[in-house]
């Protein structure tokens, strides 16, 4: 199974794509998760990425788009994945579909989360992540068990530098701009499918679920 998770910055995105690849047993691919790994380890890609990241604009399609295929060729692939945060532009959206057709293959779905601007600046206030493992909390929605430490792996708890809210704003001007048109996209291909993100997230993935079937 391939799915597409959409959505605003601070949607539920990564939140909903963990759940779903622990119960479908395919991996999460999140291009800012990879990022910031880049960025943690110090390498040349991470430099390059921080300096867009750090402003809430997309790091270039050019550097996301064969980091991307690269990693559909690792062996955990072979059953499917849930992609989070790419494809968010529709030059990235064509290169994957390119890409898939090459080999008789095709997105199933396309999931957007749907959550009103106005709830996602504060949601991002509250968002905390972990510098060890990188899971993510909300001090209000999905608190940890100590205050400031994972709940996983004990590390600590850190806000992201693109969570600051003149950063939101600007990340959620771009998704507007350059991400929000995929919906028509995915629409086009008939795999698109619609979520309320504004409720508990044991409801979104219910909905989801839904969608995918057991
Ligand atoms: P990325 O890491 O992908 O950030 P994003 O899309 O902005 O998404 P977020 O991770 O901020 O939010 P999310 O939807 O996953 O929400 P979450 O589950 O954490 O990208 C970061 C940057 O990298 C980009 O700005 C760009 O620069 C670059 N980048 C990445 N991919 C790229 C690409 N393909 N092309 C170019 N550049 C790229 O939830 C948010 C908070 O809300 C959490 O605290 C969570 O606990 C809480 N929450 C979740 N669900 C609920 C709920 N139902 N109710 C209450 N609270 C909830």
């Amino acid at each position: 199974m391939k799915i597409i998770m959409l959505g605003a910055p601070g949607a539920g995105k990564g939140t909903q794509a963990k759940m779903l690849a622990a119960k479908y047993d395919i991996p999460h691919i999140s291009t800012g998760d990879i990022f910031r790994a880049n960025i943690k380890n110090g390498t040349e890609l991470g430099a390059k990425a921080k300096e867009y990241m750090d402003k809430g604009l997309l790091v270039p399609d050019e550097l996301v788009v064969d980091l991307i295929m690269d990693r559909f060729k690792a062996d955990d692939c072979k059953n499917g994945y849930i992609l989070d945060g790419f494809p968010r532009t529709i030059p990235q959206a064509e290169a994957l579909d390119k890409a898939l057709t090459a080999v008789g293959e095709s997105i199933d779905y396309a999931i957007n989360v749907e959550v009103p601007d106005e709830n996602i600046v504060n949601r991002m206030s509250g968002r905390r992540a972990c510098v060890g493992c990188g899971a993510t909390y909300h001090i209000k929605y999905s608190p940890t068990k100590v205050e400031g430490k994972c709940d996983t792996c004990n590390g600590d708890l850190i806000i992201r530098d693109d969570d600051k809210p003149e950063t939101v704003l600007n990340r959620l001007n771009v998704y507007h701009e350059q991400t929000q048109p995929l919906i028509d996209y995915y629409s086009g291909k008939g795999v698109m499918r619609e979520v309320d993100g504004t409720v508990d997230m044991q409801l979104v993935f219910d909905s989801i679920v839904a969608i995918l079937g057991e």
